[in-house]
């Protein structure tokens, strides 16, 4: 089944909206000042000050509506979390608002944005009570551009939230067909056994075991332009395989094609947008099942580049499908080659749920994607290809080895396997959690896309357009 496509929108712009006022504790007085006595009364009363999600809405003379008041908090709390203005926009009764007053710039982008995605809901299956208030695009705001940016993030979230049982192999590619359809996109799926015709024997490896066979899907976008090909890991449920994960371990990993829906929710982004680039998106698509037929420890796969790789944990799958997924983009030798996935427990460690943490080796990349980060609130941190560390994933029996014993910098040395298979262009990785823990302002709990609206924003410094 098809993911619908999701379609946030902002509300047409009104005579009626009702306006928005947002404070700080610090302007909260001002703005109070402003208002006609008995509001400024009436906000005082409510113990309104400005902080984070305070809501306040105000009355006219017959008794509707006439303005509301949104607190965002001081710099402390603004620097402990993002998206502050849709955490109170989330408690305002029914209507049509409009932002009314200083903020602007980067702070009204995120506001607007915030809202756009603080109306995100997964209802496929169960009603879920939309969002009251509507937000009218202020002026100076690309509009259009946020509800782009909040229609790929949608896209994200809907495919990791659809649980396993509804997201095979099978609906992934169906919903890289959507897309690709959507924006008439060339897209080619090689599936099962073909997969070794083809040459993609880790991909057919991992997947085989599974009744919803394994596959390689292959996009395609633009006529001209710098080529970034994005890789994202697909798989759409991670058992652990015969080394089976505990239960806890294997109670999110559904969530497991994270990487494959973040980059679909980012193809979305800049195809809609229209970017002057060609853009290849591959997903090794598998669900890493336990049968008589799975892959086992101490097997060892030739790879579709041709190092061998003994497989010392058939749960660190992940880097078995990307690995012949990264091998065919490095093919064409594109001038970017970006890898998302949820790779390792131990990136989580490092880092939390937060934040993306990513790999490269070129400063200029890596500054251009954290400034990006900072600009557009997508927090990421950038972690070392280290060099060193490459005697740890040669298990002498074989090139490779897929899961080193020690279990030291074990998302570096994920990392630097996949490194071993790109030889021709630059190459970046990220290894994404994709699930948000808690709902935040903006983030409902649940599937999440991360480092994907940073790459956005930095993609013009990073292929020059
Ligand atoms: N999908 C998991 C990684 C993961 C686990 C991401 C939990 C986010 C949350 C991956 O396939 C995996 O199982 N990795 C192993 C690798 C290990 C066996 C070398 C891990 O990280 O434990
Ligand atoms: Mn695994
Ligand atoms: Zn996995």
């Amino acid at each position: 089944m098809l993911i619908p496509a999701p379609n946030p929108r902002f509300a047409p712009s009104s005579p009626d909206s009702i306006a928005l006022i947002t404070c700080t504790p610090d302007t909260v007085d001002a703005a109070l000042g402003a208002l006609p006595k008995s509001q400024a009364s009436w906000a005082r009363a409510q113990g309104f000050q400005g902080g984070v999600a305070d809501c306040v809405v105000l009355p006219n003379a017959e008794g509707g509506l006439a303005a509301a008041l949104i607190g965002l908090g001081d710099a402390k709390a603004q620097k402990r979390d993002r998206f502050l203005a849709a955490a109170a926009m989330r408690k305002l009764p029914s209507g049509v608002y409009q932002f009314a007053d200083g903020l602007a710039g980067a702070a009204l982008e995120e506001a607007c944005l915030g809202w756009l995605l603080e109306t995100y809901r997964f209802d496929r299956y169960a009603a879920q009570k939309p969002m009251a208030a509507q937000l009218v695009a202020p002026d100076g705001v690309d509009a259009e551009r946020l509800e782009i940016i909040a229609a790929g993030e949608f896209l994200t979230r809907d495919l990791i939230n659809t649980p396993a049982s509804d997201m095979g192999p099978d609906n992934l590619e169906a919903a890289a067909r959507g897309l690709a359809n959507t924006h008439q996109a060339k897209i080619d799926v090689t599936t099962g056994d073909a997969l070794l015709a083809a040459n993609f024997p880790m991909i057919h490896a991992v997947g085989r075991a599974a009744d919803r066979a394994p596959r390689l899907i292959d996009m395609r976008w633009g006529k001209a332009g710098p080529k970034l090909t994005l890789v994202g890991k697909g798989v759409c449920f991670d058992t652990g395989g015969l080394n089976i994960k505990p239960g806890a371990s294997m109670g999110l990993m559904k969530k497991d094609m994270g990487g494959a829906a973040a980059v679909l929710g980012l193809a979305h982004m800049i195809m809609a947008l229209g970017l002057p680039m060609q853009l290849r998106v591959l997903i090794p698509a598998v669900e890493n099942s336990i049968g008589g037929n799975a892959f086992r420890p101490q097997d060892i796969l030739t790879s579709r580049k041709g190092l061998t790789v003994e497989i010392n944990n058939t749960d660190a799958e992940g880097r078995l499908v990307l690995a012949d997924a990264l091998a065919l983009a490095d093919e064409d030798a594109p001038d970017q080659i970006i890898s998302m996935a949820t790779l390792t427990g131990a990136a989580r460690v490092a880092v939390g749920p937060d934040i993306a943490p990513f790999f490269t080796d070129d400063d200029g990349m890596a500054n251009h994607i954290a400034a990006a980060s900072r600009a557009v609130a997508d927090p990421v941190w950038r972690m070392p290809f280290h060099d060193p560390y490459e005697a740890m994933i040669e298990p002498g029996v074989a090139d490779l080895d897929n899961a080193p014993k020690g279990g030291f910098a074990g998302a570096t040395t994920a990392a630097l396997f996949l490194r071993r298979f790109v030889d021709t262009a630059p190459y970046t990785h990220f290894d994404i959690y994709g699930w948000q823990p808690t709902a935040a302002p903006a983030r409902a709990k649940g599937g999440v896309g991360q480092g994907t609206r940073a790459l956005l924003h930095a993609l013009p410094d990073i292929l020059g357009f």
